[in-house]
């Protein structure tokens, strides 16, 4: 008989790591990769295209279930779609990027997507990395692995700054400002909120290189699946 599929969630902030590292783990074991914050980025890209006041939570609620989402989860090439366009590049527009944390604090857009994340995971055959902010406490409390993923908020900021070409102290700066708003909007949320599941395994990514991190959880889930 085939080996259990296996369920991985990893969670924590922005600029922890958690796309790169999610993405190389699933490649390098053959399992599926879901970024749920895609998702979210993806029903706020439909919000604001189709003229809708984010800070407007009874009409984000009302539209919550119009966009068509879909999820390529190979991780070597994931994809996002919404209703048939592939919308990989608006998603990541600072606009989108200033108004996902407004739209991802409507419990109907989360009860939504929670749903649509479920399916996906339990459809991956020999099973599927998932990250995002609340995948252990929420969308997969009993994944088979939890990981919380942290690092300081100055090598969370240096990171993110360079991955969107900032070379000034004041992109830096400008980039570590962004960048705690929003994990704090994400972290106060009432609506499951970006926090470390009791039986999540904390890895503080800021000492370590991308490498380091991904090694590090392979070898928690091959001790996993050898029931170590
Ligand atoms: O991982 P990211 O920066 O692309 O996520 C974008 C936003 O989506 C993030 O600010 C919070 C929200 N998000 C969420 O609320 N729950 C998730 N599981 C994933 C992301």
């Amino acid at each position: 008989t085939a080996p259990a599929a296996v369920i991985v969630g990893i969670d924590g902030p922005s600029g922890t790591g958690k796309s790169s590292t999610s993405k190389a783990v699933a490649a390098k074991l053959g399992l599926r990769y879901l970024d749920t914050g895609a998702q979210y980025r993806a029903i706020t890209w439909w919000m604001l295209s189709n003229g809708i006041d984010v800070r407007d939570t009874a009409a984000v609620a009302e539209a919550a279930a119009k966009p068509g989402i879909v999820s390529g989860t190979d991780p070597s090439a994931p994809t996002i779609a919404v209703d048939g366009a592939d919308a990989a590049g608006p998603i990541r527009t600072p606009e989108v990027t200033a108004a996902v944390s407004a739209v991802s604090a409507v419990p109907e857009v989360r009860a939504r997507l929670t749903e649509l994340q479920r399916a996906i995971a339990a459809e991956a055959p020999r099973g599927i990395v998932v990250e995002g902010r609340d995948i252990g406490t929420t969308v997969l409390p009993d994944a088979d692995l939890k990981i919380f993923l942290t690092a300081s908020e100055a090598a969370r900021a240096a990171r993110r700054s360079g991955e969107l070409g900032g070379k000034s102290a004041s992109d830096l700066a400008a980039t570590q400002a962004a960048l705690a708003k929003r994990d704090a909007a994400d972290s106060g949320r009432k609506a499951s909120p970006l926090a470390k599941a009791a039986d999540a395994v904390e890895v503080d990514t800021t000492e370590l290189t991308l490498e380091q991190v991904i090694e590090c959880v392979v070898t928690l889930i091959e001790d996993k699946q050898q029931g170590t």
